[in-house]
C-alpha cells in the first residue's frame, strides 16, 4: 500500500474513533480553592519550552501530509495555528523525503504561517541527514522524532527492526546541537505512553523535550487493527496513560528535560491537570482533526477560544495566574491510579499534600 493511501486511511479511522474512551485525566481531581485571590483578566497563558516562548500551552500535534488530500488538512490546521498563535507539528515527512513531489503538502504549513512555531516530524528510523532535510523542508523551529513501536508492529507493512533507534536519536541530537542549535528536538510517543526507563534513556541521549504521548486518546493499535485482515485486538489496551506517563516523568528524576503531555487531552480542565502534573505544554491531535473535519474555519477558531476559556476558568478557580502556578495546586487520584502508583513506587503525597506548605497558592 502506498504511503499516501495509508496516511489518508489513518485520518479516516482516527475520525471514526470516539472521543477518548478511557477515563484518562478524569482519574485525577483538583482540590478546590475558595479564596483564589486573583482575577480571570490577569491570566497569562504563555509557557516556555526550552528556548521557545509559546503564547499558549496548547500545540497542534503531528498528524499528516504526503498527499493532495492531506495538504488540505494541513492548510486548515496551519490557519488555526496562525490565527490562535499555537505551535504546530506536521505529520511524518518521510513521504516527502522519499518523493519530493509530496513536499508541498507539508510546506503549505509554513506558507500559511510564516512567523509561527512549526515542528518537523520523522520516525526514529531517520538518519541525521534526513532529520536536517525535514527541518529545512519547512523551515522548522523544532523537530519531532516519533516512537511508535506497537503501531509499527501492528501495521501490516510496518517496521519490525527497532535495534538502533536510540543510537539514531543520539546522532540526531548531536547533529542538531552542533549545526542547528536553534532547532528544538522533541522525541514523542504516539499514544502508548512512556516509562521512566525510556525517559531516562532519552535524556541520556541528549533529548531535552519529551512528548509523553500517553494512551487514552487516538488509539493506533485499534486503527491498525482496522486495517489488518487478522486483528491483534489484545494490544488495543497496550501502554501507559497520559496521567501515568506524567507520574513516571516526575519520578524519572531527569533534570533539564521538559515534558509535553499528549494523548486524549479533551478540554481545558485536562490541560490544567496536565500542566499541574508537570507538563510544560500539551499536544492535541484528534481534537483538531475533528474540528477541521466538522466545522468551518470561523467555528474552529471559536472552539480554540473556548478551549482557552476552559483553561482560564480552571486557573482562576485555583488561583493560578500563570501555567506553572498550577504545579502548586493539590491533586487527588482515583484508587485505581493510587494502586498503580504504589506498584511503581511513586509517592503521591507530593501531589495530594502540595497545598500544606502554602498559605495561598
Ligand atoms: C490521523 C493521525 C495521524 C498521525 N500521524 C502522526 C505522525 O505522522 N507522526 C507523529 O508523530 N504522530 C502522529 N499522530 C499521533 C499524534 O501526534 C498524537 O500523538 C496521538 O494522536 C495522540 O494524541 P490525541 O489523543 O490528541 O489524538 C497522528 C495522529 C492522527 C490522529
Amino acid at each position: 500500500m502506498s504511503r499516501s493511501k495509508r496516511k489518508w486511511e489513518h485520518i479516516q479511522h482516527a475520525l471514526d474513533e470516539k472521543e477518548a474512551e478511557q477515563k484518562g485525566l478524569d482519574q485525577v481531581r483538583f482540590l478546590p480553592n475558595s479564596l483564589p485571590n486573583m482575577s480571570y483578566g490577569n491570566i497569562s497563558l504563555t509557557v516556555q519550552l526550552h528556548h521557545l516562548s509559546l503564547s499558549s500551552p496548547v500545540m497542534i500535534n503531528a498528524m499528516t501530509g504526503g498527499s493532495p488530500e492531506t495538504k488540505q488538512v494541513n492548510q486548515k490546521l496551519a490557519v488555526i495555528a496562525r490565527e490562535k498563535k499555537l505551535a504546530m507539528a506536521v505529520g511524518s515527512q518521510m513521504a516527502a523525503l522519499r518523493d519530493p513531489a509530496q513536499a508541498d503538502s507539508y510546506q503549505i504549513v509554513r506558507r500559511e504561517n510564516p512567523d509561527g512555531l512549526v515542528f518537523a516530524n520523522l520516525g526514529a528510523e531517520a538518519t541525521s541527514d534526513e532529520a536536517v532535510r525535514a527541518v529545512e523542508m519547512i523551515a522548522a523551529d523544532g523537530l519531532q522524532i516519533h516512537l511508535n513501536v506497537v503501531q509499527e508492529l501492528l501495521m501490516p507493512e510496518g517496521n519490525r527492526d527497532f535495534s538502533d533507534c536510540l543510537f539514531r536519536i543520539e546522532r540526531i541530537a548531536e547533529e542538531l546541537a552542533r549545526y542547528r542549535p536553534d532547532v528544538l528536538l522533541i522525541v514523542k510517543e504516539v499514544g502508548f505512553g512512556m516509562s521512566r526507563r525510556s525517559i531516562r534513556q532519552l535524556a541520556d541521549a541528549g533529548v531535552k523535550i519529551i512528548d509523553l504521548g500517553g494512551a487514552g486518546g487516538t488509539n493506533f493499535a485499534r486503527i491498525e487493527n482496522q486495517r489488518r485482515e487478522k486483528p491483534l485486538a489484545m494490544f488495543e489496551s497496550w501502554g501507559t496513560s497520559t496521567l501515568e506517563s506524567l507520574l513516571e516523568a516526575a519520578a524519572s528524576g531527569v533534570g533539564q528535560v521538559s515534558f509535553i503531555a499528549s494523548g486524549g487531552i479533551r478540554h481545558g480542565l485536562d490541560i490544567a491537570k496536565a500542566l499541574s502534573l508537570g507538563a510544560s505544554a500539551v499536544g492535541m491531535a484528534g481534537f483538531f482533526l475533528r474540528l477541521v473535519h466538522e466545522l468551518p474555519m470561523e467555528r474552529c477558531l471559536e472552539e480554540v477560544d473556548h478551549l482557552h476559556h476552559q483553561l482560564r476558568v480552571a486557573m482562576t478557580a485555583l488561583g493560578a495566574a500563570q501555567p506553572r502556578d498550577l504545579q502548586r495546586a493539590a491533586l487527588t487520584f482515583s484508587p485505581e491510579v493510587a494502586e498503580w502508583a504504589r506498584q511503581r513506587g511513586i509517592v503521591l503525597s507530593r501531589y495530594t499534600l502540595r497545598d500544606e506548605d502554602h498559605h495561598t497558592l
